[in-house]
């Protein structure tokens, strides 16, 4: 008998890109290379020590069994008050507990698309869109948005008509470019979803790092939009909890109801400590830690857009939100007769500067660079580029 096969669909799926570069650079250090590492989108702080401490003490006090799928009650009536920081009022049977945005978005595809959907992606995209839409036999469709960074409502209705398509996904503040739309710019895109009939699933993991004058506006805040959005959100990336693996999923009840059955079959609840911890996150009542992480992200980001700005063949308008810098390389790429992709791989092997190509992010021509590293880091790295581009 010959060896075992795959399934199509898993053949279909690439490996995360950005996890893929963060390994590779581990593994030169790992190898005595002092490579930096601007790649992952990882906040560089510890978990703040109440919410590692909610933790330790779940563990503790035997908080170590199932619990609902779902998650507990606490957590999710606590959720649905956390949401209204953002506008958003939700019952408790309309949001749920995930083991991280990434099941969250997951399980709200699968509860969605049926074989054969298409799902509208933006672009810049987070590279794991795509793969996700497929590995829930949906068809991801790329639409370039007419006027830089944010689709219109015109973008998005011209699109939906001509692929039939039966939802979007969106995700401001924006990995990989920062940008943070104004609340015209999301109510018409809710306007576009609504006149086409299309679901919006709103990644909002990085709402709470806005900088500037910016605020965060979800599309599920408008009334034409609260029915027909999903909306994904969580301590990951504000609260420094990549590891936890815990985030939210909010939005209609039907299709949290449907979510949960998918997530109880899948994935069972998640892990009960992190609920603890997130419990902690959602009953937060000083801000002041969480604003000092902003500061340090604040101060990183404009060092970063003066000094790439400062390098010949470079250019970069000012991340408004998240923590990536979505670096304008087409000049250099130019200049060496090469694409983002290669001058990606000569940064890493000749600057030992880790970034991640904009292609991964349906962007070609542009490097990302995460600013969720130390000043230290960030110096030391524009020095590289600086002068690896200046050979
Ligand atoms: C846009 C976006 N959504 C979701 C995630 C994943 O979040 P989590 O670690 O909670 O699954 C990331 C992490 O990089 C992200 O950038």
């Amino acid at each position: 008998m010959g060896a075992i096969s795959t399934s199509l669909r898993s053949q279909q799926i690439s490996t995360s890109i950005t996890l893929a570069i963060s390994a590779r650079a581990a593994a030169m250090r790992a190898d005595g290379q002092d490579v930096i590492s601007l790649g992952a989108g990882e906040p560089d702080f510890p978990t703040p020590e109440p919410i590692a401490d909610a933790g330790v003490g779940a563990i503790r006090d035997g908080k170590t069994r199932y619990t609902a799928a779902s998650g507990t009650p606490q957590l999710r009536k606590a959720a649905a008050k956390w949401f209204e920081r953002f506008d958003l009022h939700y019952a408790p049977d309309e949001v749920m507990a995930t083991a991280g945005a990434k099941p969250a978005l997951t399980m709200a595809l699968m509860a969605l698309v049926n074989e054969g959907d298409r799902v509208l992606l933006p672009t810049p995209y987070w590279p794991s869109y795509p793969e996700m839409v497929k590995m829930v036999g949906g068809v991801p469709v790329d639409v370039t948005p007419s006027d830089g960074l944010i689709p219109t409502r015109e973008d998005l209705e011209n699109a939906a008509r001509e692929h039939d398509a039966k939802g979007v996904m969106i995700n401001f503040p924006n990995n990989p470019s920062g940008a943070v739309p104004t609340g015209d710019q999301i109510e018409a895109m809710v306007d576009g979803a609504d006149a086409t009939g299309m679901w919006i699933m709103s990644d909002e993991i990085y709402a709470r790092l806005v900088y500037d004058d910016n605020v965060h506006v979800s599309p599920a805040s408008f009334e034409k939009g609260r029915d027909r959005t999903i909306v994904v959100n969580g301590g990951t990336k504000s609260h420094s909890m990549t590891g936890w693996r815990i985030g939210f999923l909010a939005g209609p009840k039907d299709v949290i109801a449907a979510a949960a059955r998918l997530q109880s079959q899948a994935i069972g609840n998640p892990c009960s400590i992190s609920q603890e911890a997130a419990l902690e996150v959602c009953n937060e009542a000083d801000d002041s830690e969480f604003e000092r992480r902003k500061a340090a992200f604040d101060e990183r980001r404009q060092f970063l857009h003066e000094a790439i700005n400062a390098i010949p063949g470079l250019k970069l308008d000012r991340p408004q939100g998240a923590f990536y810098a979505l670096v304008d390389a087409r000049e250099a790429c130019a200049a060496r007769g090469i694409d983002d992709v290669a001058l990606t791989e000569q940064l890493l092997v000749e600057a030992l500067v880790a970034a991640v190509p904009g292609t991964a992010f349906a962007f070609p021509g542009f490097l990302r660079l995460s600013y969720a590293a130390s000043m230290d880091d960030l110096e030391k790295a524009v020095d590289r580029i600086r002068g690896f581009l200046s050979k």
